[in-house]
């Protein structure tokens, strides 16, 4: 990796303060697995408080904190029993005070995850809505329809779960409710005005204790339109492009964002939300507008291959949808729900199948097909660097910067997601890419916690952590902290030029103020342009940019 710190671009560039999330870099925590401040296995509050000056060293605008509430943890915590709460087992209200402030007065500004598709089957509501006849209001905050056959003992349609198994679960009276995910965590009506008065309680509550935005779960899904005559899970499958689709991406779920919006602007300076809506990319827009949620996820680059011309249509692509809809594009290469982009690249094409995203792989247990980690970290760092030039944006996902691959072997007894429950021998679950953050070299968790973590950690972690790769200026901890570092100082409008390059596998653009971004997707070297090397993903070597390997230079305009 090359540093050199002596160009000067102008100005730091200064985001009006309502903006301010535009283009920030935005690091997800994942609270249960990042650090532990009691001893207890389990990552807390007190965890990431203590953990600030790691945060602002590492160079974030912002945290996303994932689900924190009470939670019996069926689902890692997006299966919620109360929504204006803090789960004891990660602290308390003022926990969450502490660390929004100590945040703040380390400039991080801080977005929770807010997840109104749903609540848990231990939600006070769904109680009181099993203990209530058919008919009845408590039942109407939920999707409760009649069984069919003798005494409504079938369910009332195929629907599979998004987790697998069905999508109905009997009430035990000939009723059955409606749940997209886990059978714990069913689906809320969102006719229902009690139940949107309460989440618009709920943005209060948060909003008030200083949080400044929010991460929508399942924002494509709030709105359903059941018919009397269910459809089968055939016709579910086709999706429409026009809002029309019983459950998914419906227009009328624009109606709840702009009574959300109405409160957030309530709030000086107006308070973010971002979309998680697994939705055409042409659709996208409706849910990043101004009057909605303001910013969506954008998922294109996390679904393609390590492919320069991919990656040039996804960019050029969200820019003009982002212009389009008047908010700033969101890039994403890792998350919780996803394989880790380290491992992804180090695995063969997806060639077009994102659902196929390392299936196979985590289904061998991490045999076959062979995982070329090395190949596949190199990527990552190429791509992140690229991602952390576009204009736009950037979610980075915890244990990224430590350049973390996906865990595939873990004993069965361990696994957590019900996804692995649900849909056995077919899905794998997604625990391995929320494996324990390792902090220090050794210890019972490397540094998460004084004892074992609730997930196990592979023993190279170790060597991955915190503690080994701080003092390595060549670690991939450094690289990132370089990169956010000269991404503050170089942040400029929401632009880029494309520029012309010597090899298909080469992909060049520059910001305004002469940021330039080179990848080489390839395996050989390309020729470096001419300008000022800032960083490297990789050693250069005399002049040329090696394959599968990022650069930022300062070129002249
Ligand atoms: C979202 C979350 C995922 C969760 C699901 C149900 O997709 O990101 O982790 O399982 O919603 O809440
Ligand atoms: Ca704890």
């Amino acid at each position: 990796m090359i540093i050199r710190e002596t160009i000067e671009p102008g100005a730091p560039f200064r985001p009006n303060r309502d903006a301010w999330w535009r283009q920030a870099a935005v690091y997800q925590v994942y609270p249960r697995s990042f650090a532990d401040s009691n001893g207890d296995g389990i990552g807390d509050l007190a965890g990431v408080t203590e953990r600030v000056p790691y945060l602002k060293a590492l160079g974030i605008d912002a945290v996303w904190l994932s689900p924190f509430y009470p939670s019996a943890l069926i689902d890692g915590g997006y299966d919620v029993d109360d929504h204006r709460a803090v789960d004891a087992n990660l602290g308390t209200l003022s926990d969450f005070d502490d660390m929004v402030a100590a945040l703040r007065s380390s400039g991080i500004r801080i977005i929770i995850d807010i997840v109104p598709n749903h609540t848990s089957n231990r939600h006070k509501w769904f109680r009181e809505a099993l203990d209530s006849p058919p008919g009845s209001l408590a039942r109407e905050r939920y999707l409760f329809r009649d069984g069919l056959g003798e005494h409504g003992r079938l369910p009332p349609a195929d629907w599979t779960s998004i987790f697998g198994g069905s999508a109905w679960t009997a009430a035990g009276d000939g009723q059955w409710y409606l749940h997209y995910f886990a059978a714990e965590q069913p689906d809320l009506n969102w006719k229902n005005r009690e139940v949107r008065d309460d989440f618009l309680r709920t943005l209060r509550f948060w909003a008030d204790r200083g949080v400044n935005g929010f991460r929508i779960d399942v924002a494509h899904g709030l709105a359903k339109e059941l018919p009397l005559e269910l459809p089968s899970q055939a016709e579910l499958d086709v999706m429409p492009r026009d809002g029309t689709h019983p459950l998914w991406d419906r227009d009328e779920v624009h109606d709840i964002y702009a009574e959300w919006r109405t409160v957030f602007n309530t709030y000086d300076p107006p308070r973010t939300a971002v979309a998680e809506a697994w939705v055409d990319p042409s659709r996208r827009v409706r849910y990043a507008r101004a009057e909605g949620l303001g910013q969506a996820f954008n998922f294109d680059l996390l679904e393609a291959d390590f492919e320069a011309e991919s990656f040039r249509r996804i960019v050029t692509f969200n820019l003009d949808l982002a212009a389009q809809s008047g908010s700033s594009t969101t890039w994403v290469l890792s998350n919780h729900d996803v394989v880790r982009h380290a491992t992804r690249y180090g695995l063969p094409p997806l060639a077009g199948r994102p659902d196929k995203q390392g299936r196979e792989w985590l289904l061998s247990g991490g045999e076959v097909p062979i995982l070329d980690s090395e190949l596949g970290l190199r990527r990552a760092l190429a791509a992140t660097l690229f991602e952390l030039a576009l204009p736009g944006s950037s979610y980075l996902f915890q244990g990224e910067e430590l350049g973390l691959h996906e865990v595939a072997s873990l004993p069965p007894a361990s696994r957590q997601d019900p996804v692995f429950y649900r849909n056995p021998g077919v899905d794998i679950g997604r625990d391995g890419c929320r494996i324990p953050m390792p902090w220090t070299r050794s210890g019972p968790s490397f540094g998460f916690s004084s004892q074992a973590a609730h997930l196990p950690q592979p023993a190279s972690f170790g060597r991955l952590s915190v503690e080994v790769q701080g003092s390595d200026a060549g670690s991939t901890l450094s690289l990132y902290r370089s990169a956010l570092a000269l991404r503050q100082r170089l942040q400029c409008d929401e632009s880029l030029e494309w520029l012309q390059t010597s090899a298909d596998a080469v992909l060049m653009f520059r910001r305004q103020n002469g940021w330039t971004s080179v990848t080489n997707f390839g395996s050989s070297p390309v020729v470096l342009p001419v300008g000022e090397v800032l960083i490297s993903s990789a050693p250069l070597e005399h002049g040329f940019l090696p394959g599968s390997t990022t650069a930022w230079l300062i070129t002249s305009l």
